[in-house]
């Protein structure tokens, strides 16, 4: 079976123009620190209301969680309307479908304004099970379906060739190209006096009126309104995300199959979990990106075995035998599993974050963007404030809460006394390892072409101890998901400094 490129699709199949990176002090509107969909949805919103808007992206634009998902556009986030009807009762379950819903009227309304194609299907949406423990829970959340008039059924059987005991479904739910739609709209910023730029890390903020971004390699954005749309924040007011944000890694793999794709999106919930869905390529092939395989960020063994598990299963379920694409995202989860959309406290009225999106960043991003756009706008939230960052969600999550806590608490002592296997001469090419100097744990990565690089394996945003990953060659955090470069640099916060070189 071939393992393809190490590259996601969306990524592969669009091109961004590139933008210079910002040294420099300057003044803006509305800063949006963050260029993936949630930053650049908010960022189009707001210039086209006519505001002055800059966007800053760390890296590349798109090239964060947005360009590394499964692209599904959906209300159906996994089983979550039970839940959400027992934690908060029915009116802010429809509310959270709504505004789900209606991001794919707005991917359609985008699509026909700028006149270009983001490859938006409507599918019907299927969350299953194959377990008879976990039939409960799809009938369940069928129930809630019925409350809050989602329309959608209740099946023994999909279209999917997979064995399924019970699976609820969903209609009009929609799939497209993330990348395409993020193209068109940055076009439409920089064509309309917005400013974009890349390779530009925001490093921390002067709180104020005027509330001052400071840049990691100097310069400075000053703005009336600053809008963190960087996944984890990086800047954390006092510590009020850390404890509260659960950080998780998955996995999608992408061939071609001889089956017929029989059209729809499926996610399991037993475990491990598959998603399933396809997409067109341009010759008009079908692609199947199989995901999976989720784990706490920088846990568990050999990172390569989760892509080889997806491919295995592809294989022997829709007879997949060469696969051309495979990637990997992490995606945070709030304790009550609701988004953290709004203020980023009570006191700051001009600074704005957006996370917490769990799998479902491509409808979460979007109901960001327009919640932001409005209070910015109006002063008003859209949705009833349930998705405000200052809710009591600690009270509704307080399992999680302590689950993270020990978490990242085992993390920050056990990582200290982790054992050391191999010595620099042992590690072949291609390989990493930790050694002990001077009693520190340093991590060394030999490259293909039998270079050392030394790192300081705490990690700089709160001292944990990195782990690698061997399938993306990189160190990763298990605390709240940094990552870093075999040679140390800083690629996804709340870290905003590179991991310590090594002599
Ligand atoms: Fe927070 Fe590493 S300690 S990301």
């Amino acid at each position: 079976m071939s393992t393809g490129k190490h590259e996601s699709y969306w990524i592969e199949t669009s091109a961004f123009q590139n933008y210079e990176k910002l040294q420099e002090d300057t003044e803006t509107e509305v800063c949006v620190v963050g260029g993936g969909i949630a930053g650049i949805t908010t960022a189009y919103l707001l210039t086209k209301k006519g505001y002055k808007v800059t966007l800053i992206e760390a890296l590349k634009l798109g090239h964060g969680t947005t360009g590394y998902t499964t692209a599904k556009l959906t209300a159906q986030h996994d089983l979550i309307y039970d839940q959400l009807i027992s934690k908060f009762g029915e009116e802010t379950a429809r509310i959270h479908y709504e505004a789900a819903m209606e991001t794919i009227d707005f991917v359609r309304e985008t699509e026909k304004e700028l006149q270009a194609d983001f490859q938006l299907s409507v599918e019907p949406a299927y969350v299953f099970t194959d377990e008879e423990k976990n039939v409960r829970k799809i009938e369940k959340e069928w129930n809630a379906y019925k409350k809050l008039g989602i329309p959608g059924a209740l099946e023994d059987e999909m279209p999917l060739p997979v064995s399924v005991q019970k699976a609820v479904r969903m209609e009009n739910q929609a799939q497209f190209h993330p990348l395409r739609f993020l193209q068109a709209m940055t076009a439409y910023i920089s064509s309309h006096g917005g400013r974009i730029y890349e390779d530009t890390r925001a490093e921390t903020i002067e709180e104020g009126e005027l509330a001052t971004v400071k840049l990691k390699d100097g310069g400075s954005v000053t703005a009336k309104h600053v809008v963190i749309a960087t996944h984890f924040p990086f800047y954390d007011f006092k510590g009020a995300y850390f404890a509260r944000l659960e950080v998780a890694r998955s996995y999608i793999v992408a061939g071609k199959s001889p089956l017929a794709y029989p059209g729809g999106m499926y996610i399991s919930i037993d475990s491990p979990s598959r998603s399933v869905r396809s997409a067109q390529d341009e010759n008009g092939d079908t692609i199947w990106l199989i995901g999976g395989e989720g784990h706490r960020t920088g846990k568990g063994s050999s990172m390569k075995e989760h892509y080889s598990n997806l491919r295995n299963w592809g294989h022997s379920e829709f007879d997949i035998g060469e696969y051309e694409y495979n990637w990997s995202s992490e995606d945070f989860m709030s304790l009550d599993q609701l988004f953290y959309i709004g203020r980023i406290t009570k006191r700051t009225q001009n600074l704005y974050v957006a996370t917490a999106f769990r799998k479902w960043g491509m409808s979460g991003g979007i109901t960001a963007a327009k919640e932001i756009t409005s209070l910015i706008e109006k002063g008003k939230s859209l949705y009833n404030d349930i998705y405000d960052p200052a809710r009591q969600d600690a009270l509704k999550g307080i399992g999680s809460l302590a689950k993270n806590m020990v978490e990242v608490g085992k993390e920050l002592v056990s990582g200290k006394l982790e054992k050391t296997e191999k010595t620099i001469e042992e590690l072949d090419r291609g390989e990493a390892g930790k050694i002990r100097q001077n009693g520190k744990l340093i991590g060394i990565y030999k490259d293909n072409e039998g270079t050392v690089h030394k790192v300081d394996t705490t990690c700089t945003h709160m001292g944990c101890e990195v782990h690698w990953n061997d399938a993306e060659t990189t160190w990763d955090c298990p605390c709240h998901g940094s990552r870093f470069r075999a040679s140390g640099e800083v690629i996804e916060g709340p870290a905003v400094k590179d991991l310590k070189k090594v002599d």
